[in-house]
């Protein structure tokens, strides 16, 4: 054996004790014990495992042991199996048109009654977060620190702000006490500049005001700064104070309770769309229980679960606005040279179907406990050279969202 390949084999051996993070930063043994004492935390035993075609370990975990159930709020919890009404007149969507699909794990196994299936947490996950206490949660901060007022900004869109290193195409409403949101989101996978960024296509229920939201949001997201790849995977996000310092996706902080034994959050989907080909998108709906106060979350007509009522001062009791739409989050938004990470399919929303990211079938809900399509909309975009928004009102049954672009081009250098 030569001397150098002894010399390698010494350092291979050395990085090993030293444990390598997934961007070859060489983590401390500090660090990686400090990890697995919180994926000990985080993972609870399960009592069974699926292995998926995409990499993912889907861990079916009893109901009754879940993540919740370590927020201290959540101690003596009782978790509601089902919303305490039917969702009247559920929007049936014309299936020919778009076809539906379900979750990639899906095809290797299936979760007995009685557990949840949740996706596994890994090291690599842990060391790709800013901090292991701000795993799962977004980094946002309204970009004007001054605003804390819920003046006009333009266009009478009262509540909505830009925020720190985020772009947003939209359709907003507001203007009732709503207490649901539904729609069907095109399902695209959208091309990412680099690791450090998120691109999403996704409904936001908000009420409070700019620099301190309560928030509940679902859709599509690839972000491979939580999951450690770019699949095009189904999310659902919450937080009680602008994502300072409650809330995460999925249940990668305690707090969101699944009753679901069929859904797993965060889990990729089976197929995406294709620039003149097939088309795919999930039905998402989220709702309040006016008795309950636990905000409801549906995929595909299933009720996966709830954000309990405790953790909100005022989603409790309505949301203030409603978005349909897309959110780029980048170091490099607003910046020169922009990010070139795609929003939607990466197309102009004037591509329309099968080109553009769409958004149809947008319903909400006040009071009366029935979807309705909103009163007052509005198409809006925090960058209109870079990603764009546009209501369709011409030849269909009613108006369809078309969203995205693709960021870095000659108008947004
Ligand atoms: C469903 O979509 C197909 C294809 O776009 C269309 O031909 C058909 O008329 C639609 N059916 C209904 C009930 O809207
Ligand atoms: C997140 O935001 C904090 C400031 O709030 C900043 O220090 C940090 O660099 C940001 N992280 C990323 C990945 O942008
Ligand atoms: C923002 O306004 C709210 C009430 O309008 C107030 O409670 C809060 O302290 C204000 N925050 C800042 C940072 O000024
Ligand atoms: C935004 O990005 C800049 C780098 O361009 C970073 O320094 C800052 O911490 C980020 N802030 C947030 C809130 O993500």
């Amino acid at each position: 054996m030569g001397k150098g390949v002894r010399v390698g084999m010494f350092l291979v051996a050395m990085l090993i004790l030293l444990g390598v993070g997934i961007n070859g930063e060489i983590k401390s043994q500090k660090e990686l014990l400090e990890v697995q004492r919180r994926l000990k935390i985080l993972n609870k035993p399960p009592i069974k495992s699926i292995k998926s075609e995409d990499g993912d370990i889907i861990d079916c975990v009893d109901i009754y042991k879940q993540p919740a159930f370590d927020h201290p709020a959540l101690k003596s919890h009782t978790i509601q199996m089902s919303p305490s009404f039917n969702l009247l007149n559920r929007i049936k969507t014309n299936q020919s048109a778009t076809t539906v699909i379900p979750q990639k794990w899906q095809k290797t196994g299936t979760c007995p009654k009685g557990t949840i299936p949740i996706r596994r947490n890994q090291e690599g996950d842990l060391f790709r977060a800013r901090s292991f206490e701000s795993y799962g949660r977004k980094n946002q901060s309204v970009r004007d620190t001054k605003t804390n007022t819920t003046k006009p900004i333009r266009n009478n869109v009262q509540y909505y702000f830009p925020q720190e290193n985020v772009s947003l195409s939209y359709l907003l409403t507001q203007g009732y006490s709503y207490i649901g949101a539904q729609a069907d989101i095109n399902l695209w996978n959208p091309h990412l500049e680099s690791n450090d960024e998120y691109s999403s296509g996704q409904i936001w229920l908000r009420n409070g005001p700019p620099n301190f939201y309560e928030s509940v949001e679902s859709g599509w997201v690839v972000n491979p700064i939580v999951y450690g790849d770019r699949q095009t995977r189904f999310f659902a996000y919450w937080t009680a104070d602008s994502s300072k310092s409650t809330g995460c996706f999925d249940l990668t902080c305690p707090g969101f309770v699944q009753t679901s034994h069929e859904i797993a959050l965060g889990a990729s989907f089976d197929a995406v769309s294709q620039e003149r080909g097939n088309q795919y998108h999930t039905q998402i709906s989220l709702y309040l229980d006016p008795k309950t106060k636990h905000w409801w979350l549906q995929c595909q007509g299933i009720n996966v679960g709830y954000w309990p009522g405790e953790f909100f001062s005022l989603l409790n009791r309505n949301a203030l606005y409603v978005m349909f739409g897309g959110e780029v989050y980048s170091p490099r938004i607003r910046k020169t040279p922009h990010t070139s990470t795609h929003m939607g399919s990466g197309y102009w929303p004037e591509g329309l179907f099968q080109q553009a990211c769409f958004i149809r079938h947008i319903r909400v809900m006040d009071y009366s406990c029935s979807w309705k399509f909103p009163e007052w909309i509005y198409a809006g975009t925090d960058e209109e050279y870079c990603y764009r928004a546009r209501l369709n009102t011409g030849y269909t049954i009613e108006p369809e969202f078309y969203f995205g672009g693709p960021g870095q081009n000659p108008t947004c250098p």
